[in-house]
């Protein structure tokens, strides 16, 4: 393809360090829809004659049915997607096929490449991730007045809903939609007819082109058109983000799981065996989603280092964006398809949840508010009486609402035994109705106003 200034071939090893077609060819279809919409633009604009036009289109459609149908030959020696397509396109049309790299580059070849592939790849993750956040919804709906422990610090600290607890996560992932979408607003700009980097002579349409790919309109600076990759930065940055958030989740599906918590039962579908312990059923799911967030953001630093202190404009240098972005959004669409699937599988156990809430003097800031409010106590003193009470109950070893009414009153005479009321976590949860709070009232809300948003069929 460019050999006409070359005497020899390259050393088998150059040959292997420069090839991208063992990952790149994973960008067949992006390349065929960009080459289609460049020929048809170079026959409109009268560049190419339409017979070549013609000639080119249909060998292409030909290449496109090879590669569907598995039956295409990649070449290492041809280097990279583009040119084994325009190598067999060659082949099939006869000497036309040279003509479609008329005022273009694999410069902007490749740039138009990577956003239509990136682009596509957030719609179908911005897609998973609606389905995740329904699983979420609909089981928040089911479990709204579910009590289970809230932690800070990994202790008890008050009592919430399970509901509660899941729709903090259907908020996480509408903001990593909310990322998805603001990088595919930015990255819709087409940097096809660039060119290597100066623009081109010939009388090319790029507004035709952009359209034509979808994209909102021309990149403005042919420099910057092939020089950065700040589209897939950002979209790695996002899919980071949502990784680490479902990697929060999948650790607490590990506690949450263990013989020691028992707080919810994962199905068979979602859980393994141990070969050598029988009774064994290990998370391995959640822990691979635990884990997989690793390598997401190993993709984005790696990406970042190769970009850092690049001149402008292409240096081959880019070719190292594809496996990383490649893998790392791959990897983010398998997790939250693992985490959907143990979502809809996922039983909590409510006598074991409603124990563990009232466990750990959960409901000791319900017995201060309730200080503050009946009897006129500021905070402060609330906070140690009920310190005092909760000594006496724990060297005891048991409940606040164990203790009798004379001894809550030599802390403190004017406690009634109305006070036992908010002593009780169904008691705590259902107080706590200010917006936001785990209120089963507030729980529902908020599960049925995300599920009317969400809306429509599972993807
Ligand atoms: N395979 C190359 C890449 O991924 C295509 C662009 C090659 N351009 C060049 N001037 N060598 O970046």
């Amino acid at each position: 393809m460019w050999g006409g200034r070359f005497a020899s071939g390259p050393a088998e090893i150059m040959e292997e360090i420069n090839a991208s077609i063992g990952f790149d060819k994973r960008l067949a279809p992006q390349d065929i829809r960009g080459s289609l919409a460049h020929v048809a633009m170079l026959g409109r604009t009268g560049i190419l004659p339409p017979a070549d036009v013609a000639a080119i289109e249909a060998g292409l459609k030909t290449v496109q049915a090879e590669i569907e149908a598995g039956s295409f030959t990649f070449a290492r020696a041809l280097e990279d997607i583009h040119m084994n397509v325009e190598s067999r396109l060659r082949e099939i049309v006869g000497p036309a096929a040279g003509r479609l790299h008329t005022a273009r580059s694999r410069n902007d070849q490749v740039a138009t490449d990577m956003r239509l592939w990136v682009r596509d790849t957030l719609d179908a993750l911005d897609a998973q991730a609606a389905d995740l956040q329904r699983a979420l919804a609909e089981a928040a709906l089911r479990h709204a007045g579910t009590v289970m422990p809230g932690f800070t610090h990994l202790q008890s600290a008050q009592p919430v809903t399970f509901g509660h607890h899941l729709l903090a996560y259907v908020e996480m992932l509408g903001r990593d939609r909310g990322r998805f979408r603001d990088a595919r607003a930015r990255l819709n700009e087409c940097p096809l007819g660039a060119a290597a980097l100066a623009g081109t002579s010939f009388p090319i349409d790029r507004h035709d082109t952009a359209r034509a790919l979808g994209f909102d309109r021309p990149t403005a600076n042919s420099l910057d058109s092939v020089a950065d990759r700040d589209f897939a930065l950002e979209a790695l940055a996002a899919a980071a983000i949502a990784a680490v958030h479902l990697s929060r989740f999948a650790e607490e599906i590990v506690i949450w799981t263990s013989a020691q918590f028992g707080f919810v039962r994962l199905s068979d579908r979602f859980t393994t065996g141990s070969s050598i312990m029988p009774q064994k059923r290990n998370p391995d799911a959640a822990e691979l989603v635990r884990a997989k967030a690793g390598r997401v953001i190993g993709a984005l630093s790696g990406l970042l280092i190769v970009m850092k202190g690049l001149p402008l404009a292409y240096s081959k240098d880019m070719q190292e964006d594809k496996e990383g972005t490649f893998d790392a959004l791959q990897t983010l669409s398998l997790c939250l398809a693992a985490m959907a699937g143990m979502v809809r599988d996922l039983e909590p156990v409510p006598e074991v949840l409603k124990q563990a809430a009232g466990a750990g003097y959960a409901t000791a800031t319900d017995l201060a508010d309730w200080l503050v409010r009946e009897l006129g106590l500021p905070f402060r003193d609330a906070h140690h009486v009920t310190g005092r009470l909760v000594g006496l109950a724990s060297a005891r070893g048991v409940g606040l609402e164990a203790l009798t009414l004379p001894e809550m009153q030599a802390e403190e005479p004017r406690i009634t035994d109305a006070v036992y009321a908010v002593l009780g976590v169904e008691n705590s949860v259902a107080s706590r109705t200010s917006y936001g709070g785990t209120a089963p009232g507030n729980v529902r809300a908020q599960a049925e106003r995300w599920l009317e948003a969400l809306g429509g069929e599972p993807a």
